[in-house]
């Protein structure tokens, strides 16, 4: 599997998600079977770069190459100065979000609202592949499968990438009339994919292996790409590997082992955000880890209350440990509890107060 001229271990890529595919997160996905993993959008607007938000977005100090940032604008030259500017700190592919369906994003005209405006999209891909071009640097495009039902123009806009210099498209299985709600469709997907020379990725709803291989299977995608089922459960990636490779599942991990690569993510994470703001985000990632397991939803609001890092990692630390005397094995998640297709988006995370009010 190839971007451009970039080799990648595997086919299972993890999906840009604001305020979750952070560089600790990416770096663990990445280490749980994951080839590729996308930054959270970063914005075009230059006055935004020295945020402490972007910069931390920036940040790809340690991370397993390819280092991927996605670029988030609605304005041509813009995209294109962030996209030489994300290359200066690093990214060695930039990734153009037309798939984010947040209002705030769209009625700034960014995200996938710009799938209604093919000229500007193109406009924008043209621009961010003349940044990259002369820096050999790959340019990919995410996107819906359209702005909504009665107008699925993916495929149109997919071919104009591609003859616009585009190394790769991924296609998120719904329009962004849809936002999460239904389930994505795969035959768009598949049309783009049966239409481009370039390598195209599926994405929506991947939540299990089999769903991995009947995607893979009813698309002829190149790649898959997996983003909420990822949420607390990182090691999907290798699950999925392993059945792919071998028709079988892997085991459960060791609970212990669970709590190990959960303690090392919270590391990594208070090493980036401090203990303040930290610890607070850190409670999202916990609460996935353990919603759907014995006992979670309670140690998840008495977690919440906790202010300190060492309180976290101790508090954490002893959940797993006595979840262990019972369970050596993580027990499987219910489907109903853990079902992350259900989780409401977070569009307050997508982008930032000052962000919203341009
Ligand atoms: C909390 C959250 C934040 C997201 N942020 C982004 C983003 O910054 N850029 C983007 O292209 N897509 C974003 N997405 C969309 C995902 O990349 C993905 O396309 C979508 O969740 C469908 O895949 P899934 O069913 O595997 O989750 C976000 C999704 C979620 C749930």
């Amino acid at each position: 599997m190839f971007i451009g001229h970039i080799a990648l271990p595997n086919r299972l890529f993890a999906a840009p998600m604001a305020g979750v595919t952070d560089r600790p997160f990416r770096q663990l996905c990445k280490r749980l079977g994951a080839g590729y993993a996308v930054s959270e959008m970063v914005t075009s607007r230059r006055d935004l770069w020295t945020s402490l938000k972007t910069s931390r977005r920036a940040n790809h100090d340690g991370e397993v190459a390819p280092i991927a940032v996605q670029i988030a604008g609605t304005d041509a030259q813009m995209m294109g100065e962030a996209a030489a500017y994300n290359i200066d700190r690093g990214a060695q592919i930039i990734d153009i979000n037309m798939g984010c369906p947040a209002k705030k994003v769209c009625n700034k005209w960014a995200g996938s609202a710009l799938m209604q405006d093919e000229p500007l999209a193109l406009e924008i891909v043209e621009a961010v592949v003349a940044a990259c071009a002369p820096r050999n640097v790959p340019v990919t495009l995410k996107m819906r499968t359209g702005w909504c039902e009665a107008e699925r123009n993916a495929l149109r806009i997919a071919r104009a990438a591609e003859a616009a210099g585009v190394a790769m498209v991924t296609v998120h299985g719904r329009t962004r009339e849809q936002g999460y709600k239904g389930h994505a469709e795969y035959d768009t997907v598949a049309a783009v994919k049966a239409a481009l020379r370039i390598p195209v990725c599926a994405n929506g709803d991947i939540d299990s292996p089999e769903r991995a291989r009947d995607v893979l299977v009813r698309t002829g995608a190149d790649a898959i790409m997996i983003g909420r089922a990822a949420q607390g459960r990182p090691w999907i990636f290798r699950e999925i590997a392993h059945f792919l490779a071998t028709g079988e599942h892997l085991a459960p991990p060791a609970t212990l082992q669970a709590k190990a690569w959960l303690l090392e993510h919270l590391n990594d994470h208070y090493a980036l955000y401090g203990e303040y703001a930290g610890v607070r985000s850190a409670r999202k990632h916990i609460g996935w880890a353990v919603r759907a397991l014995p006992c979670g939803e309670e140690f998840r609001a008495r977690m919440n209350q906790l202010e300190t890092c060492d309180e976290q990692v101790r508090a954490v630390g002893d959940w797993f440990d006595a979840l262990a005397d019972e369970h050596p094995l993580l027990p499987r998640a219910s489907a109903a509890a853990n079902d992350p297709l259900v989780e409401p988006v977070d569009t307050d995370s997508m982008i930032s107060p000052s962000e919203q009010q341009a």
